[in-house]
């Protein structure tokens, strides 16, 4: 294993709206103990800071980006097109459509630019969270036992006997 231990994740979002769903993933990073970063980048309304921050996230030590975006949700695909850094795209849940054009949005990137695509909302974030952290952990030991520490104590706290 190549050890890194300065790597960190940047969690952006289309608008402030998707902050309500978003900062759970901050909160898992947290307890993890992950470095992170957080930006509202819109891939229409601020098209230059999509490209600026996508070019800069190497140079940046930025190892893992969540992107969450709704509606005709391009943000994860337009950021995975600019740079080699993996981006977990989570949808966000949309008024009108439930998040199912985010989703579909996302999750249908065509062939040679990936976006590993979580679930709809709060669970997609709180999923990309954990999946960033995982990636993290393969270049470094600590976030690693870290993680599963948090997946012991997530095993722990489920019941045999429900109440
Ligand atoms: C997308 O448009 C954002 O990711 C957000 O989910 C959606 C709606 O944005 P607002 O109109 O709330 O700013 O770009």
């Amino acid at each position: 294993m190549k050890i890194n231990k300065n790597l960190k994740v940047a969690i952006v979002m289309g608008s402030q709206s998707d902050y309500k769903t978003m900062k759970i993933a901050e909160k898992i990073l947290q307890k993890i103990g992950i470095k992170f970063e957080t930006k509202i980048i819109s891939a229409h309304r601020t098209p230059k800071r999509m490209y600026e921050f996508a070019r800069s996230t190497e140079t940046n030590n930025i190892g893992v980006i969540i992107a969450g975006a709704g509606g005709s949700a391009h943000l994860p695909g337009m950021i995975s097109s600019l740079t080699s850094v993996p981006v977990l795209g989570v949808p966000i849940e949309s008024k009108k459509l439930k998040g199912l054009d985010s989703l579909l949005s996302i999750v249908q990137m065509p062939k040679g630019i990936p976006v590993g695509t979580l679930a709809i909302g709060e669970d997609g974030a709180i999923n990309a969270a954990l999946l960033a952290a995982s990636i993290i952990a393969n270049s470094n030991p600590s976030i690693k036992k870290k993680l599963n520490n948090w997946r012991l104590s997530q095993t722990k706290s489920v019941k045999k006997k429900p109440k």
